[in-house]
């Protein structure tokens, strides 16, 4: 199938996602393209990527599936380091944000419009299938999970990460007391747009929820993985270290000293440093193996 075609197997995208990647301000840019490992999205995609090669002892020419895209910069994060991306989204306006990321980048992805629970592909046709920040969205996962479970070959590996804004931890503490106060004041005062000021404290109340989110817990997931097949299954907080919004210069000092207290904790307990304690950012990361035949 060609690059930059759009395979329509299930018309009738919800109109909430529709929506919501229509207004979104800076939903053309994607956040892991600039190359540069001293940026913290970066890094966090890094991590995962050296947690993936150690997961799979290969290198990483993997064919894989992101299920879920939306703008499709994590499967381009991969896609740059060589692996054959197909991206999966149901929203027509977001296929076409990941395609222009893509094309940013000099590269090309094929894009398939579907329902991740029901998707075209065969059975055990992935090395690696994914998905990041769309599990929460469903009331019952299982049927995300079992597909992506079908469609992945045996012995490859799924990955997925499940975000939580409603629980309290370090991320919202940095949250409360830094991003909600400061994006306030420089809307407000700096940049003179009172409307965006309060439209960003009612998201943080939780006012302008337009995104459904489910309330499963650990031991949730970890029942339907059973349940769906998988084995060496595993889930995890997902990145320790808070996400802070800083100038430039300075998010790279501190995405430094992160890669410093990684490579320290790496040493000292000798696991991945994204086997993390809790606390840190709010996502989990779900990963599991399908059985070989
Ligand atoms: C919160 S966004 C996350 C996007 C991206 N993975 C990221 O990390 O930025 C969830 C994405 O899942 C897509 N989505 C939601 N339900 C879907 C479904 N049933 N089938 C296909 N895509 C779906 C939405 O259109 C949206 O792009």
């Amino acid at each position: 199938m060609e690059g930059s075609e759009i395979k329509d197997n299930n018309p009738g995208a919800p109109e909430v996602f529709e929506e919501y990647w229509g207004k979104m301000e800076n939903h053309l840019r994607s956040r892991y393209s600039e190359g540069n490992i001293l940026r913290y999205n970066e890094y966090t995609m890094y991590l995962l990527n050296t947690l993936i090669e150690e997961l799979t002892s290969q290198n990483s020419a993997y064919h894989a599936v992101e299920l879920g895209c939306g703008r499709g910069d994590s499967s381009l994060f991969f896609a740059k380091r060589g692996w054959q991306t197909v991206l999966v989204d149901l929203s027509e306006v977001v296929l076409h944000i990941a395609k222009q990321n893509f094309i940013d980048q000099g590269l090309s992805c094929l894009r398939v419009k579907a329902d991740i629970r029901n998707t075209p592909f065969n059975e055990s046709e992935f090395d690696v299938v994914m998905n990041y920040g769309v599990l929460e969205h469903f009331k019952d996962p299982t049927d995300p999970l079992a597909e992506m479970f079908r469609i992945l070959k045996p012995g490859g590996m799924l990955f997925a990460t499940v975000v939580y804004t409603k629980r309290i931890n370090l991320q919202t503490l940095v949250d409360w007391l830094y991003h909600i106060p400061g994006t306030f004041i420089m809307n407000l005062f700096i940049k003179r747009r009172p409307k965006m000021a309060l439209k960003y404290i009612k998201g943080y109340l939780g006012f302008n929820d337009e995104l459904y989110e489910n309330e499963l817990n650990l031991e949730d997931y970890l029942s339907i993985m059973e349940k769906i097949g998988l084995s060496q299954f595993h889930i995890m907080p997902f990145v320790t270290i808070p996400y802070l919004r800083l100038p430039s210069y300075f998010e790279k000092l501190y995405v430094g000293l992160i890669r410093a207290y990684c490579r320290v904790k790496r040493r000292v307990t000798k696991r991945h440093p994204l086997c993390a304690v809790w606390g840190g950012r709010r996502q989990w990361l779900i990963y599991g193996r399908k059985p070989s035949l």
